[in-house]
């Protein structure tokens, strides 16, 4: 250590007593605090040390003048205070993630320090003001607004005088009008502007085409329409363009311009015509996202030049032709292809079998046709791969193949193969990374074949509208993990056995995490995420089951959703399915059941569907409870029943008159909980029915 060392420090010390933050910037932050109506213990912390530089979430430079203000994510709440514009060094304000309210004072927008502000995720509200083109030029290079209660007309000369601006986020409030034309007009390196989740209307003005340096325009889940303006297309230095949920129509026809673009979303509008042969000078493009237009016709050969392509997106629109047109192989970067809904023709192209980076493969709801290839094999990372509702034959040869894509775990295959056998080869092996299996609407004749009994990681099970023979098999409960069974509308015969009262997954609530590659669609707006969304649900539904209800079915406490309707049961409704307290479906109709009902069914306080109707029931339906909000076709075609249901056929109006004397109370009541029910069974009917469209 040098000598003089503990004089330097010494030394050093004094002159940082020496000057600390001046009286008038410490006064500034005072009054900053003074106007939060809760600061969560700021002050106090502040009140340890005079010197303002030392306190927490401030900065100062070198000379002691406060540069930076750092507080978020702490909960303050109470009013921005205009006192903050007074601290003439500030260069960064950083107040995201709190519950600050009130207007944003215009003097920090304008200030001649600040340099990036950063007001996100808290509840400023309402109108922006507007800066006056006489206005000092704000230096503020970055502006975060976004994710705020903002309302009104979003400002337009204000960007005039902002000449340093680079950086705009004003996304996911509820601004209204239209987009400003002059962003453009004297800022000269604006890059990005964000107003997605707003209220804009109009189109993107013309004007935008002047803004030479823009890297990302995002507007998207906004109310923009028209026809994408020329001059759009003439900013060459664009990269992400977000327009997804809004209006728009007209034809992509300029887009090869848009050389630089690495995102395109346009999904979520009204934009027809084909994809132009243009697209592919877009050679940077890797993600295309052109879902849930009107668009069209074959799509380019040329878009095989789109080398970096990751994501291709066109579901739900109305492309025709071959998709053996595009060299897939040219794509070695591809992870996701989705292409469901459109009215695609031919093969399935084998050179998508040369995208080895290939996660999820949607080709459903086309109209393909022919058999998959064994260089499917290739796919080592595929995940997800659904054809549903094709043309595609020989399940056989199908499973056979798939079995060697190790990394499946979802498989949706329904609606094709028609009138072909279950191919019952027990040496089957492999799929033991499969979750979800989906052979639905085939007609395939044959049992419930013994290789499934290998697909130990199996969550969900359907096997409906199909010609399935034979029983249930009793190996079904070494699936631990399967929660969800649907094998209605098939041929089974037996009892119901002590294996299916045995299911792991429907005796606990616990359903692991997992999210899918693609999102599955029981309906185009009916999407699912993640597995545990999916109710746990055993449909024996429209077989020729025979025998009694076990009183097992009561140890499958986690149950959602249970149907065994349309088959040939005997015997009593047993006590023990009161036990199963998370139902909200029953439907055990149109078997041989005879006996009461259990009162003790009222303890199911979820069931919003009941239906008992066609069978030998007899005794009274309960009055009170749960089970008479249910309407009078829930208990239909038993004729030893008697009730108040039964004697109103199907008229909820008839019931409210014919309790009118019983005194208005009542009649509110019951006539909520008949719109309660009506409402219940309206919602869980169109489960039902729209569950028949998977994609
Ligand atoms: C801020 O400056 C204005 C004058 O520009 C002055 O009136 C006001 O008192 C100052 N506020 C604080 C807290 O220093
Ligand atoms: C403000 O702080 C938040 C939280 O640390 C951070 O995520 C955000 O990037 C900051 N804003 C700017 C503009 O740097
Ligand atoms: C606000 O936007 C800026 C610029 O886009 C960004 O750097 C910053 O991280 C955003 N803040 C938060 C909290 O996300
Ligand atoms: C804008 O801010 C939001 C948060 O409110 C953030 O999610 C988004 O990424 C930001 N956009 C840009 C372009 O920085
Ligand atoms: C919009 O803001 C709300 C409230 O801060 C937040 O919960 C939500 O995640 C934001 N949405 C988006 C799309 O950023
Ligand atoms: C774009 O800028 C040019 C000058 O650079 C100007 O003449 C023209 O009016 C501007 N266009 C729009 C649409 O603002
Ligand atoms: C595309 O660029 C060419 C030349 O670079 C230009 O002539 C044409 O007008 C541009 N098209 C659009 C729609 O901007
Ligand atoms: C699919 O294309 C055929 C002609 O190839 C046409 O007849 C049919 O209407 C199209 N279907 C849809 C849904 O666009
Ligand atoms: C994509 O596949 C190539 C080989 O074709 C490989 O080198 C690359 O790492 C993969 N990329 C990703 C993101 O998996
Ligand atoms: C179906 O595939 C199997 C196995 O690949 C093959 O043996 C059989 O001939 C195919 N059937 C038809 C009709 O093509
Ligand atoms: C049940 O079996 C009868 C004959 O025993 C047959 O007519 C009927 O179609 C079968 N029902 C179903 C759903 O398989
Ligand atoms: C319901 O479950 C409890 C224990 O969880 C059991 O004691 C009871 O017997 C069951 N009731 C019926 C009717 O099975």
């Amino acid at each position: 250590m040098p000598p003089f060392g503990p004089a330097l420090l010494i030394l050093l010390y004094f002159t940082s007593l020496a000057t600390s933050c001046t009286e008038q910037e410490r006064s500034s932050l005072l009054q900053f605090n003074t106007e939060l109506s809760y600061d969560s213990g700021l002050s106090s912390s502040w009140e340890n040390t005079k010197d303002c530089c030392k306190w927490e979430g401030i900065t100062c430079s070198s000379d002691m003048t406060v540069t930076d203000v750092f507080l978020t994510s702490r909960s303050l709440q109470g009013h921005i205070s205009v006192s903050l514009g007074n601290l003439t060094s500030l260069l960064h304000l950083n107040l995201s993630h709190n519950f600050l309210s009130g207007s944003l004072p215009m003097e920090l927008v304008s200030s001649k320090s600040i340099v990036v502000l950063d007001v996100s995720f808290n509840q400023l509200n309402g109108d922006l003001q507007e800066l006056q083109s006489l206005a000092p030029v704000s230096f503020l290079q970055v502006l975060n607004i976004s994710s705020n209660l903002f309302t009104g007309r979003f400002p337009s000369t204000t960007w005039e005088v902002m000449k340093s601006l680079v950086v705009l986020n004003a996304s996911n409030n509820s601004f209204t009008g239209q987009i400003p034309t002059t962003f453009c007009v004297s800022t000269l390196s604006f890059a990005v502007l964000e107003l997605s989740y707003n209220q804009f209307s109009g189109s993107i003005p013309p004007e935008l085409g002047n803004c030479s340096t823009l890297k990302s325009l995002h507007a998207g889940h906004n109310k923009l329409s028209g026809t994408l303006p020329d001059e759009l297309f003439n900013i060459n230095s664009l990269e992400h363009l977000f327009l997804h949920n809004n209006q728009y129509e007209g034809s992509l026809i300029g887009i090869g311009n848009l050389t630089n673009l690495v995102t395109l979303d346009l999904g979520g509008n009204g934009l027809c015509g084909n994809i132009p042969e243009s697209i592919g000078e877009l050679k940077r493009l890797e993600e295309l996202h052109l879902d849930d237009n009107s668009m069209s016709g074959e799509l380019p050969s040329t878009l095989s030049n789109c080398k970096n392509l990751i994501i291709i997106d066109l579901k739900s629109n109305d492309f025709s032709g071959e998709l053996t047109k595009v060299s897939f192989s040219k794509l070695p970067n591809l992870k996701i292809l989705d292409v469901v809904w459109n009215n695609f023709t031919g093969a399935v192209p084998e050179s998508i079998y040369s995208c080895s980076n290939l996660t999820a493969l949607r080709l459903s709801s086309n109209r393909f046709h022919g058999q998959l290839s064994e260089r499917i094999d290739n796919l080592k990372s595929l995940s997800f791969l659904s054809i549903v509702n094709n043309s595609i034959t020989n399940i056989t040869r199908a499973l056979q193949i798939l079995r060697s894509c190790r990394s499946l775990t979802t498989l949706l295959i329904g609606k094709n193969f028609m009138d072909e056998a279950m191919p019952e080869d027990d040496t089957f092996n492999g799929f033991e990374n499969l979750q979800v299996l989906f052979i639905n609407d085939c007609s395939l004749s044959g049992k419930i074949p013994l290789w499934l009994s290998k697909l130990t990681s199996l969550e969900m099970l359907a096997l409906y509208n199909n010609q399935l023979t034979g029983t249930v098999p009793d190996w079904i409960n070494s699936l631990t993990f399967l929660f969800y069974i649907d094998i209605s509308n098939n041929s089974l015969t037996g009892e119901i056995s002590t294996a299916l009262t045995n299911m792991p997954m429907l005796e606990t609530n616990k359903v692991a995490p997992k999210s899918f590659e693609l999102p599955i669609y029981l309906a185009q707006s009916l999407e699912y995420l993640i597995l545990s969304a999916f109710p746990k649900m055993l449909n024996l539904g429209n077989n020729n089951l025979t025998g009694v209800i076990p009183k097992e079915i009561g140890r499958l406490k986690a149950l959602i959703s249970l149907n065994l309707s349309s088959n040939k049961l005997t015997g009593t409704i047993p006590q023990s399915i009161c036990n199963l307290t998370n139902l909200q479906k029953v439907d055990l109709s149109s078997n041989h059941l005879t006996g009461a009902i259990p009162t003790s069914l009222n303890n199911l306080h979820f069931l919003s569907q009941f239906n008992i109707s066609n069978n030998d029931l007899e005794g009274p339906i309960p009055f009170v409870g749960q089970l008479s909000t249910f309407p009078s076709y829930s208990f239909d075609g038993n004729p030893k029943l008697s009730g108040p249901m039964i004697a109103h056929h199907c008229d909820s109006a008839e019931t409210i008159q014919s309790k009118k004397q019983t005194g208005e109370k009542d009649e509110k009541v019951i006539f909520v909980i008949a719109f309660g029910a009506f409402f219940c069974v309206g919602v869980l009917y169109d489960l039902t029915v729209i569950s028949r469209f998977l994609g």
